[in-house]
């Protein structure tokens, strides 16, 4: 058996909570890498709606242990509530299901003041990125620059206690005098709910590094669940407006502590069109009537913050660039129902920069912004795609767009999903198929 790294090729919210559970019917571990709850999708299971921000998905699965690798930043007050309204659904989240790194960065409530003050100066100078307001970008900064508190930390209340004498007052005073906020923590509320806290969350805590070498040997199916996209990466991404996390496949061995030869597979998802939340560039973004019908379609709006999210066209040059920089070994392309009715779907083939052809995304964001996009249009179809369970069962027009997809991304297409549910999810790549032992 194998393991399988899942990342969203694009600009998140391709619907890989929703790959994820489909192929993790024998999945004996789900690993979440990076991020935190700035993620969320919605899982659909016999018209049953399960909210995820930072559980895998592979919790829906009886059968399957998920870990949070050390990479993930958590909210503990956010995890406990998914804990809780998990166990609610009848999903019952025990030590046995869920594993937690104690390296796993601690977003504290400070995170979450400083994340959303320095957004809101942002935004009067027009320099706003749109960040989820989730704490996750000042967790990393701390996490870097060894001023973090780490979920190991709540082994040791008087080291904790020290820790957070020290670093509060500072916060306090980088809220009020830098960013001139009125937010101000203190140390002893944040101190005693995290010793309440951890007495839920320490039996929690595992060695995720030995756990996967272990399952590798014993020969079980391992799936890293990527949040976010690739092209949010903070090294690779549209930078500055990207996440802070590494978002690509390879973080999943730096997160989880295992090495890039213990990783058999890249499986790439990306949307048959493209969105985006919050600020950046977006080439291939179309502001018109189409946009407006994707987003409505395609119900694009963000699932942690309600955000609008922006809709355009697939943008080849990005998705080429996330194979690349992942690894890519096949993609699933999700949402095609939303295509239907379309008369003419287009795709962004190459970019043009001061008339030049370039098949890159350019490196500064005020290049990114200007680049014009070469278009292919293709002839849609307007059968609805809900009931099909088939390849060959698909309009003609959408086989077609499928084998293009592919073809300019230079990828094989492993799969496609029609829909929200479960067996909405197609997999049709040998390959993929057999590495999840789905046939
Ligand atoms: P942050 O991750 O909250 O710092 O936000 C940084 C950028 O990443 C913003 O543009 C967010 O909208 C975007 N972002 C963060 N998480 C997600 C996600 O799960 N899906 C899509 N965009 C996201």
């Amino acid at each position: 058996m194998s393991s399988v790294v899942v990342v969203g090729i694009q600009w998140g919210d391709e619907g890989k909570g929703k790959v994820v559970d489909y192929l993790t019917e024998d999945a004996h571990l789900v690993v979440r890498f990076q991020g935190g709850n700035n993620a969320g999708h919605t899982i659909i299971i016999e018209g049953k709606k399960t909210a995820l921000r930072i559980i895998p998905s592979g919790i829906l699965r009886p059968n399957t242990r998920c870990l949070l690798a050390s990479g993930v930043v958590l909210d503990l007050a956010v995890l406990l509530e998914e804990i809780k309204s998990l166990s609610d659904a009848g999903i019952v989240v025990t030590p046995e299901r869920l594993g937690i790194a104690g390296e796993a960065p601690l977003i504290l409530p400070y995170h979450v003041g400083i994340d959303q003050a320095r957004e809101s100066l942002r935004e009067t100078k027009g320099t706003k990125i749109g960040t989820t307001g989730k704490g996750i970008g000042p967790t990393y900064e701390d996490a870097v620059s060894r001023n973090g508190i780490r979920v190991s930390d709540l082994c040791q209340p008087e080291v904790l206690k020290e820790k957070l004498e020290n670093i509060v007052p500072l916060k306090n005073k980088y809220l009020k005098e830098v960013l001139g906020s009125k937010e101000q923590y203190s140390f002893q509320e944040i101190y005693d709910t995290l010793i309440e806290q951890s007495k839920t969350i320490l039996p929690y805590l595992t060695n995720v590094s030995s756990e996967l070498i272990r399952a590798r040997t014993e020969g079980h199916f391992i799936m890293f669940e990527g949040a976010q996209g690739s092209l949010l990466d903070i090294h690779h991404g549209t930078y500055p407006y990207v996440t802070s996390s590494s978002t690509v496949a390879g973080f999943a061995c730096v997160s989880a502590g295992i090495g890039p030869k213990h990783i058999d597979y890249v499986l790439g998802i990306c949307k048959a069109y493209a969105t985006r939340v919050g600020e950046g560039p977006f080439p291939t973004e179309d502001h018109g009537e189409d946009g407006e019908r994707l987003r409505l379609i395609g119900k694009e709006f963000g699932t942690v913050t309600g955000r609008p999210r922006r809709c355009g066209w697939f943008d080849a040059v990005a998705v080429r660039k996330a194979v690349r920089i992942n690894g890519v070994d096949s993609i699933i392309i999700t949402k095609m129902d939303v295509l239907t009715g379309f008369s003419k779907i287009k795709i962004g083939l190459h970019y043009l920069l001061d008339g030049s052809p370039i098949d890159d995304l350019p490196l500064t964001i005020e290049d990114c912004q200007r680049v014009e996009v070469f278009y292919e249009e293709m002839d849609g179809w307007t059968e609805d795609l809900g009931g099909i369970r088939k390849f060959s069962d698909l309009p003609v027009n959408a086989q077609k767009l499928i084998n293009r997809l592919s073809e300019i991304t230079e990828t094989e297409v492993g799969g496609f999903s029609i829909g929200p549910e479960r067996e909405q999810t197609i997999i049709t790549g040998a390959g993929l198929k057999k590495i999840a032992n789905r046939t």
